[in-house]
């Protein structure tokens, strides 16, 4: 409990004055960017060097955020946001600094050490097995259409676009992402198109209706499910589109093509070897497969895996962003599977998430009015903006991947003589 304070603000308890202290002390070994501190008693003070490119500034309200920072890192900052406890005029700027001064930044306590055995228990608790996957996508998924659609473009699509150019409308841009993905996979018209994780239906749409194959389409939300067949009908698609509400362990058949868009996020460490392996299962001997996949860079994935983060705890239950080195392990254990071509798109998601959190926030009114409170809103509203400065940071990246196996005859001969 704050004490009230002569000015009129309340004063700091001894415990969160030593957590000031000790976050005063982290802070004044930011060398990337600075951050301007405004206290709740009005006292400012400036972190990083004078002529810093990435300038913040964080207004705390309550004294509580400085252990909930100290104890809790990012899950603390996201939590303490989302209570209102501090505000920021560009969280995005913010998180930049914080993530470029990442290394500097981990303070270390008891209560911090604490935490991070709790999350990983609960990130435990909520490992992707069969089950739980459903419970988890069910958290995030059923949320419910009409959120997605405040926020969403009209082809309903909740992965990274790829922008031709900066004046692009987001949905021209999803179309560019699908027309790479599918060439990536080289679908053509005859092919049956297997697409892990179909979403509301924006890939299958796109490959039935411009390339003319058939799509099955498998996701664990029902929301989806109904949604993605209607849109389906609707289209007079159906005929060449099937959705099925299954986990992709539980895949039968064989595919000329399979195409998963970010939904290798939702699998784990563990069940990495078992995706692919379903994949190389169901993929015809001179298929191909295209993938997107966000991923974090393999120097910190130890780390990372050992440290759930605010998205994990809060917004993807069970999320978990694999390494390129995590993939293609996963492929050798797994799978007769390699990878023909890789290519990063994260500059793109960052523009993807800017947009996306500027509908969610110009549409802020219409999502209360769907019944989720103003902390839902700002918790989604720290969602999107600290993944648009990971990105920005290139701290994680988006990787659109092409996967195919030794002496496939479908990707044809090489331009040299004796290919
Ligand atoms: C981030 S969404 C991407 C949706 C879509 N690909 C898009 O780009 O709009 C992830 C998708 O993966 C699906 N998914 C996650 N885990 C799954 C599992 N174990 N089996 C099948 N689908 C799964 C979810 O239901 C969701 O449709």
């Amino acid at each position: 409990m704050s004490r009230p304070h002569p000015t009129g603000a309340t004063a700091p308890t001894a415990s969160q004055r030593r957590s000031l202290a000790t976050i005063g002390e982290v802070f004044s070994r930011i060398a990337e960017g600075a951050v301007t501190l405004h206290l709740p008693d009005g006292r400012s003070r400036r972190f990083g060097p004078l002529d810093a490119e990435l300038d913040a500034e964080l207004t705390v309200h309550d004294w509580e955020f400085f252990p909930r920072l100290l104890h809790g890192a990012s899950v603390g900052l996201g939590e303490s946001y989302v209570d209102g406890q501090w505000s920021c005029p560009d969280l995005v700027t913010l998180l930049r600094v914080l993530i470029a001064n990442r290394d500097v930044l981990r303070p270390v306590s008891v209560g911090a050490f604490a935490q991070v055995i709790g999350d990983r228990a609960l990130h435990a608790v909520r490992g992707n097995r069969r089950g739980q996957a459903t419970r988890n996508i069910a958290a995030h998924y059923d949320l419910s259409n009409a959120l997605y659609e405040r926020f969403l473009d009209e082809t309903m699509t909740y992965s990274s676009a790829v922008f031709p150019s900066p004046e692009a409308t987001l949905a021209e841009a999803q179309r560019e992402k699908y027309r790479r993905l599918a060439s990536r996979a080289r679908i053509g018209a005859d092919d049956h198109v297997l697409e892990i994780g179909c979403g509301w239906g924006g890939f299958a749409e796109y490959a039935a209706g411009e390339l003319g194959c058939r799509v099955t389409g498998v996701t664990l939300s029902t929301e989806q499910a109904d949604y993605a067949r209607d849109r389906m009908r609707r289209r007079g698609l159906d005929d060449r589109v099937e959705i099925v509400v299954i986990d992709y362990r539980d895949v039968a058949g064989s595919y000329d093509r399979i195409v998963s868009i970010e939904m290798l996020e939702a699998v784990g460490h563990r069940y990495l070897p078992t995706f692919f392996a379903a994949v190389d299962r169901l993929l015809a001997d001179d298929g191909l497969a295209a993938l997107q996949v966000i991923t974090i860079p393999e120097q910190r994935y130890t780390n990372y895996r050992l440290r759930p983060d605010f998205i994990q705890r809060h917004v993807f239950p069970g999320g978990h962003l694999p390494s390129l080195e995590a993939m293609t392990r996963a492929m050798r254990r797994g799978s007769q599977l390699v990878v023909e071509d890789v290519e990063n798109i994260a500059p793109h998601y960052a523009e993807t998430l800017r947009r996306w959190r500027g509908r969610f926030l110009a549409n802020a009114d219409e999502v209360r009015a769907l019944g989720f409170d103003d902390a839902f809103v700002r918790l989604w509203e720290f969602y999107l903006a600290y993944c648009e400065a990971a990105f920005r940071a290139r701290w994680v990246n988006d990787l659109q991947l092409t996967l195919t196996r030794p002496g496939n005859p479908t990707l044809g001969r090489g331009p040299y003589a004796g290919d």
